[in-house]
């Protein structure tokens, strides 16, 4: 069996479709209740249902074969996994966001606030800019608010969180959306079973 390695949520719906579409069925993730692995064994895989954080973890260290993850992630954690393919789905930015009025004057350390620390660090790193990188686990809008950073550095996707909080996006850092990973030990040596999937993944993309 071919383990895939699927993020729980919105986007796990969605790619479960795509598998679907692509004749890679198995099971209904509305029925599954609290079930964490979906078989089909004419098609020889294994769905796994897993923390998105935690997809490309599973997938570096060959408990799964293949998995779907954010961009954002891989960006993120940067893990020793082969990229295969874009999916075009959870299509997002990642952005830096503030009030709407906010101007960097340049002459204290700027406090940004985010999830996506290695990220944000990095992309400050870039414009040569000092910053205090605050992690935060969730609801990091509420940061400026509260006085707790100057701006945030997360993922935008309608825009409504921001809008709802007073806050706009004032630069853009990078688009993110889903991508097929592989275990570089399991790309070499099911080779083909593994292409197989990305190349009818990316026949359903393209139909889409
Ligand atoms: C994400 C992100 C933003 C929001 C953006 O949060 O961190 O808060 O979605 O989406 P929008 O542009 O469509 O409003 P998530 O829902 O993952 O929850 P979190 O606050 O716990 O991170």
């Amino acid at each position: 069996m071919l383990n895939i390695a699927l993020p729980k949520g919105r986007l796990g719906e969605k790619v479960h479709g795509l598998l679907s579409g692509a004749g890679y069925a198995a099971g209904d993730l509305s029925e599954i209740g609290r079930k964490l692995v979906l078989e089909n064994e004419e098609a020889g895989i294994r769905l796994f249902l897993v923390k998105p954080s935690d997809v490309a973890i599973y997938v570096e260290h060959g408990a799964a074969n293949v998995g779907i993850v954010g961009k954002d992630i891989l960006e993120e954690d940067r893990p020793d996994v082969y990229e295969l393919l874009d999916l075009g789905l959870g299509k997002c930015r990642m952005c830096v966001a503030g009030p709407k009025d906010f101007v960097d004057d340049g002459c204290k350390t700027l406090r940004v606030a985010s999830k996506f620390t290695n990220i944000a660090s990095r992309y400050y790193a870039s414009l040569g800019r000092e910053v205090d990188i605050i992690k935060l686990n969730g609801s990091i809008e509420l940061a400026p608010l509260l006085g707790l950073s100057d701006l945030i550095v997360d993922i935008v996707e309608t825009g409504s969180t921001l809008r709802e909080n007073n806050l706009a996006v004032l630069e853009e850092i990078m688009p993110v959306s889903a991508r097929l990973i592989a275990n570089k030990v399991s790309f070499q040596f099911r080779s083909d079973e593994i292409g197989r999937l990305r190349d009818r993944l990316a026949e359903a993309v393209a139909a889409k």
